[in-house]
């Protein structure tokens, strides 16, 4: 055992962190739902639910279902809407000490650009904004926006609100590369890899969907290689560009394993369903793992396995 203990910074582009272990959109509320848990300002990072620029129901229950040791949700956004949230929420975030990543998301280019006008004036509590444009976009037929490299960079532009941008991508795209390129056109300052992928789950005693949308959006384990894989892979062709890695991160070695394939920092989402304190605890495995192996700073090992 090291006696020294590692250095856990990071950095995401122009974003300090004091490691690189934050939540994942979505899978913790919109504020301080996991602050009986543990310490939220001890994370790297707490990136709130996607929100848009006005209220929005989602989809019809149920919502989640387990799949094999994964999860499927079909949500669909449902959220206050962002001037609620700004009132309500990001004070309490604020007074917590959190560092807070707003997660936005809209259906058309413009509900974007106003989110953005909405953000505008937040202060320094929220450190960055993640483009989620993992949604359906209304001028282009429901596709995802994340399945076009122009759609994607028109959505990263009109999201331009003087906080750095990342863009939280999707892995169920032909050529991701392409669909990154298109989020660093749009001024994209980071990439989020990745987010749930398509799936469906059939209850065969009712013989119907088990979601009640239908189809729905499969993360947790075995979301985790796949995502692994678009890290490593965004990593080789854009060697400069700060990259979040997120699926399946369930314990500090799936941690690890985005760091050396390339991540900057990663974001823990189903796991916090079956362990609240799964954040804080995968950062104390990190920890516990440079230690082992006597690595002195957590950036040491971003992109060693490329
Ligand atoms: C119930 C649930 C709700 C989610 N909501 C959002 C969301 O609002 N915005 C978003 O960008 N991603 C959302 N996600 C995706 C997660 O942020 C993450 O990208 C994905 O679940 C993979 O990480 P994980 O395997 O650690 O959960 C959601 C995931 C789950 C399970």
């Amino acid at each position: 055992m090291g006696v020294t203990p590692p250095d856990l910074r990071t950095r995401v582009g122009s974003v300090e962190l004091p490691n690189p272990v934050m939540t994942a959109s979505g899978t913790s509320g919109y504020g301080a739902e996991l602050a009986p848990y543990g310490r939220l300002g001890a994370l790297g990072a707490v990136v709130v639910k996607s929100l848009a620029a006005d209220p929005w129901p989602g989809n019809p229950a149920p919502r989640v279902t387990e799949v094999g040791q994964g999860m499927l949700n079909s949500v669909g956004l449902a959220g206050p809407g962002l001037p609620a949230w700004l009132e309500t929420e990001l004070p309490r975030l604020s007074a917590l000490q959190a560092r807070v990543v707003v997660s936005i998301w809209g259906q058309r280019v413009s509900d974007f650009e106003r989110v953005a006008r909405l953000l505008a004036p937040v202060g320094a509590t929220v450190v960055a904004v993640e483009v989620n444009v993992s949604c359906p976009n209304l001028e282009d037929r429901s596709r995802m926006f994340a399945q076009s490299a122009s759609a994607t960079a028109e959505a990263v532009e009109a999201a331009r609100c003087g906080k750095p941008r990342w863009a939280k991508l999707s892995a169920a795209v032909a050529d991701l590369t392409e669909i990154a390129a298109g989020a660093l056109a749009g001024g994209a300052e980071a990439l989020t890899l990745v987010n749930t992928l398509p799936g469906l789950s059939i209850d065969v005693e009712r013989r119907r969907p088990s979601l009640g949308a239908g189809a729905g959006g499969l993360s947790g384990m075995p979301l985790h290689p796949v995502a692994l894989r678009a890290v490593w892979e965004v990593r080789n062709a854009f060697s400069d560009t700060p990259i979040v890695g997120v699926g399946g991160v369930t314990s500090g070695r799936e941690a690890i394993e985005f760091l050396m394939a390339g991540a900057d920092a990663v974001q823990v989402g189903t796991a916090i369903f079956r362990d609240p304190r799964a954040p804080w605890r995968i950062l104390a495995e990190i920890d516990r793992w440079c230690r082992r192996h006597h690595v002195g700073a957590v950036r040491d090992l971003v992109g060693v396995a490329q």
